[in-house]
């Protein structure tokens, strides 16, 4: 039997996981291979499409790299930690090649796209550069690579958005899915290297999304998130005649496939989410109660230089439409802390926003300068590294206090939860997630199983989790 297993790692907090596959290889073997993933959701998804590409040419997949005869590093830009890590990984792997001389290394998404050929020349090891809009070239680069030559194809696109692909479920629970409805972006926030590494932003065909929404249903899943750097400026239109198709229409479209189904999404621009999409989210059950909205600073004069193209009291109108439209909402939030010239004034400005919006689960970094983006070239990285630290820390520690009360808020409620599988540290509780995505942990009781709803009485909870018992099997 093949494994289908892969190694996931994020830059902040995932570390490497294995799961079992939900499929097996057909054809015959053409090499083992070990994929292992950085950053964000969009790239963990991509994963899954380079593994379709290789397993449609016989390729199997290995979860130890000692086993493989191809290791490829899905590699992310965004802050120079992340680069960091992918570099000290090539170092263990340079190891592991000297033992193997023939064994090729691939590094594959936005570090590949960012540093492009000069990646060979300064990390000799590696054989193959491919970048995120590229992917169908793999099989070919792969023979190059075999042939003692480098593979490298770094191409952007306007078009490619790998609709027709059925991605490989690698790390699936096989209840939740994510599927990407779109690529690229076509903001210019100055802090950010994403519009260089994926190219132009292009909407995917909602007919294949839909198809592939229903195969996932079909096969069990119960949960799927719509992915894109920016998903509230989805836009499909067949041909000039038809009626264009926005993100609220596919969020319905989807949302009508099952009831069974929930919905989610991420990530929304606070610029681009429309009152459609909040009444969306109102009439449908399914559609989840929750919506990751970057602010990224609480200050107006910060916003602008971010070239967010909002201002602090219109994030706060929209927080506001949010919770009148849809009053129990979860939100969540990405914060940087420190970014040029921010003063004491513009970061106690960013600590007032979060205590206005409550927000239950927030992503906070300090700023990372990126070369080659707008803030790169026009404007100077000045905050000590101390201080963009010590208001870092302000930050989360605020946080930690607001998500602790949100938490404490939901015991004593009874949430409707999606059972995703065994809670890791004990096998006799199930683990799941609210409507509002929060982790709820409980007992197993009666004949439920993964894939079921069930309603759950909070009873306690920790900063990350809410502890409860059964109280009803909705289906
Ligand atoms: N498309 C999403 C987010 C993409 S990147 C959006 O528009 O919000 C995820 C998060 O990383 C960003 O929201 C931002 O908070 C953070 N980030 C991006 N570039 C960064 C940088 N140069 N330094 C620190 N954090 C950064
Ligand atoms: Fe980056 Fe801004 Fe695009 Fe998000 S919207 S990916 S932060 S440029
Ligand atoms: Fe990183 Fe690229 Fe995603 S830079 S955050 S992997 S789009």
């Amino acid at each position: 039997m093949v494994e289908f297993l892969i190694n996931k790692q994020h830059d902040e907090s995932r570390q490497g996981e294995s799961f079992l596959p939900d499929s097996e290889s057909s054809g015959t073997l053409t090499g083992k291979v070990y994929i292992e993933s950085y950053g964000c959701q969009m790239n963990f998804a991509d994963s899954e499409v380079v593994a379709s590409i290789l397993k449609e040419k016989g390729y199997g997949f290995t979860a130890d790299f000692r086993m493989a005869d191809l290791i490829f590093l899905n590699t992310c830009s965004i802050r120079e930690k992340a680069e960091q890590t992918v570099r000290k990984r090539l170092t263990e792997f340079r190891q592991v090649k000297k033992e193997r001389p023939g064994l090729l290394i691939g590094v594959l998404g936005c570090m590949a796209e960012r540093l492009k050929s000069k990646f060979i020349e300064e990390e000799k090891l590696v054989d193959i550069v491919v970048g995120p809009d590229a992917y169908r070239s793999l099989p070919e680069l792969i023979e190059e690579a075999e042939s003692g030559q480098k593979g490298v194809n770094v191409l952007l696109s306007r078009e490619e958005t790998y609709a027709d692909l059925t991605p490989v479920r690698l790390n699936s629970n096989g209840v939740t899915a994510f599927v990407s409805i779109m690529r690229g972006c076509n903001n210019m926030c100055s802090f950010c290297v994403v519009p260089f590494t994926r190219g132009r932003e292009r909407s995917r065909n909602p007919q294949s999304i839909l198809q592939e929404c229903r195969q996932l249903l079909e096969a069990g899943y119960r949960e799927v998130t719509l992915l894109g750097q920016n998903v509230d400026s989805y836009s499909w239109q067949h041909s000039p005649e038809d009626p264009r198709v926005s993100f609220a229409d596919l969020l319905e479209q989807v949302a009508s496939l099952s009831p069974l189904l929930r919905v989610r999404f991420s990530t929304s621009h606070p610029k681009d989410i429309t009152d459609e999409v909040l009444y969306a989210m109102a009439r449908h059950e399914n559609i989840c109660n929750y919506i990751h909205l970057p602010v990224q600073s609480g200050s107006t004069r910060i916003l602008g230089l971010m070239n967010r193209t909002y201002s602090r009291d219109w994030y706060i109108a929209k927080v506001q439409r949010i919770r009148e439209i849809i009053p129990d909402c979860g939100l969540s939030t990405d914060i940087i802390c420190g970014f040029c010239t921010e003063t004491e004034e513009d970061h106690l400005e960013t600590l007032s926003l979060m205590e206005y919006c409550d927000y239950d689960l927030a992503y906070m970094f300090f700023y990372s300068e990126r070369p080659g983006t707008p803030a790169a070239k026009r404007l100077t990285d000045d905050i000590p590294e101390a201080v963009k630290k010590r208001r870092l820390q302000e930050v989360v520690n605020l946080h930690r206090n607001q998500s602790l009360k949100n938490m404490e808020k939901e015991v004593g409620k009874v949430l409707k939860v999606l059972i995703e599988g065994n809670s890791k540290k004990s096998t006799s509780h199930w683990f799941g997630r609210s409507d509002n995505n929060k982790v709820v942990v409980f007992p197993k009781e009666g004949n439920l199983c993964k894939g079921d709803y069930a309603e759950v009485k909070i009873e306690s909870c920790t900063a990350g989790t809410l502890i409860g018992k059964l109280h009803n099997k909705t289906s």
